[in-house]
């Protein structure tokens, strides 16, 4: 079994968390354009989505979901939020961003009632840092926020030629052994100029459903 029968695999089994009415949170990235395409077949029942990222938004209006501003739907309306991750260790907390699309995908998890993170196994780590941590950074802040950055230990680079949804730039973390996520989450959240960085612990994912090649495995 491919990588991507595997993230298709999770797509699949992801759809059974989506409630009936409901509008739901879709996340970016290549296993949830696989969620997308699922999406697509059973659109009649649900109301819409609130998307993470331009790309996504783009996704799901060409299949003819409605994608409503997150403004306008309320903290009970969103039940499940469905997306990938970078890294995700044994506590369910993950690294994101690796599509530039972190601060987006933070806002929606936040609004949603339940993560459902979706990966193959390739993945699942026990201690995180390998996948270098996305920082999104405000662009006039960029070298004062890299300074910060090396004090934690880490060795940040400039992801050249990508502007996120939001108009900035991202700083990618290399060099980190992340043993207390949530610490770092706060400590790096604090930098002035930070937007907001990969590090989803503090809100971690509710379930994990990883495609293995001996079929979907579903932790929590
Ligand atoms: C997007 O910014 C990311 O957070 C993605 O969710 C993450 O990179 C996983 O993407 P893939 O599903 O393409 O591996």
């Amino acid at each position: 079994m491919d990588q991507n029968q595997l993230k298709q695999q999770v797509a699949q089994a992801a759809i059974k968390f989506v409630p009936d009415d409901c509008i739901v949170g879709v996340g970016t990235g290549s296993t949830v354009n696989f969620f997308i395409d699922e999406l697509a077949k059973i659109k009649g029942r649900i109301k819409g989505a609130v998307s993470s990222s331009e790309a996504s938004t783009k996704r799901l209006k060409e299949i003819g979901i409605p994608v409503l501003d997150l403004n306008s739907v309320g903290p009970d309306e969103v039940p499940v939020y469905v997306d990938g991750a970078d890294e995700v260790n044994h506590q369910l907390h993950m690294i994101k961003g690796g599509g530039a699309a972190l601060t987006r995908e933070k806002i929606v998890a936040a609004v949603a009632q339940q993560f459902i993170c979706i990966a193959d196994s390739s993945k699942y780590v026990a201690m995180m840092g390998k996948f270098p941590l996305p920082v999104e950074v405000i662009p006039m802040a960029r070298s004062h926020v890299a300074r910060e950055l090396v004090k934690l230990g880490g060795h940040p680079e400039w992801r050249m030629g990508v502007t996120t949804d939001n108009g900035n730039i991202i700083l990618d973390v290399h060099g980190l052994q992340i043993a207390e996520p949530v610490k770092l989450e706060q400590q790096i959240n604090q930098i002035v100029g930070v937007v907001t960085n990969g590090l989803f612990a503090a809100r971690r994912a509710d379930v994990l459903l990883l495609g293995t090649p001996e079929g979907v495995k579903e932790y929590r």
